[in-house]
């Protein structure tokens, strides 16, 4: 089986997790990369995304590199941006073509993720998804909530489930 890890990261915790995940994983990797020129501060970004969001416009991704038939399983990364999944990865799954895959997801947020696990769920199931494990991390500020273990545990189990897969 092949596997795509994606992930969509302004700040870094995601990106993190993403490569985590892939250590013991393994499979492709690939960034998700927005048109949207976000300010490099974090107050900025607030202000940008939320104008976004008032005004209902969900901001083009840069075209991926990868073919999406490739992968019988991926693994689908973002932070919450306003109590739900990033627009980057929002604007991923309009469009992505997910049937018959076998899909994971995981998030980071500031310790107020809402919606952002269901609405992946609701999202990846309407693109023909099969939503397997999901995984949500809680920061506050630059220090990380959920602990290493529980990391572990949540990336075993899902190497547990690949195996069953196979
Ligand atoms: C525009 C924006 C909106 C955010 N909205 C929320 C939110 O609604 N709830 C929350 O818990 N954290 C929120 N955060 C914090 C991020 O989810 C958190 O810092 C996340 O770990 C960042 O991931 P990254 O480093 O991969 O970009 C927001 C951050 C930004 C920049």
């Amino acid at each position: 089986m092949k596997t795509l890890i994606l992930y969509y990261s302004k700040s870094g915790h995601t990106r993190d997790l993403a490569a985590a995940i892939h250590k013991v994983i393994g499979g492709d990797m690939s960034e998700l990369k927005s048109q949207r020129k976000y300010s490099s501060s974090y107050g900025m970004t607030i202000l940008q995304a939320g104008l976004d969001k008032f005004r209902g416009r969900i901001p083009e991704t840069e075209p991926v590199s990868f073919n999406l038939n490739d992968y019988d399983v991926i693994f689908l990364g973002c932070p919450t941006w306003y109590f739900t999944m990033a627009p980057a990865m929002q604007q991923f799954l309009s469009h992505a073509d997910l049937k018959g895959k076998h899909v994971f997801t995981f998030s980071t947020s500031g310790g107020s993720p809402k919606k952002t696990l269901e609405d992946l769920r609701m999202a990846v199931e309407k693109r023909g998804g099969t939503m397997e494990e999901q995984l949500q991390v809680s920061y506050k500020k630059e220090n990380r909530m959920t602990t290493q273990r529980e990391i572990d545990q949540w990336i075993r189990k899902a190497a547990d489930r690949l195996e069953f897969l196979k």
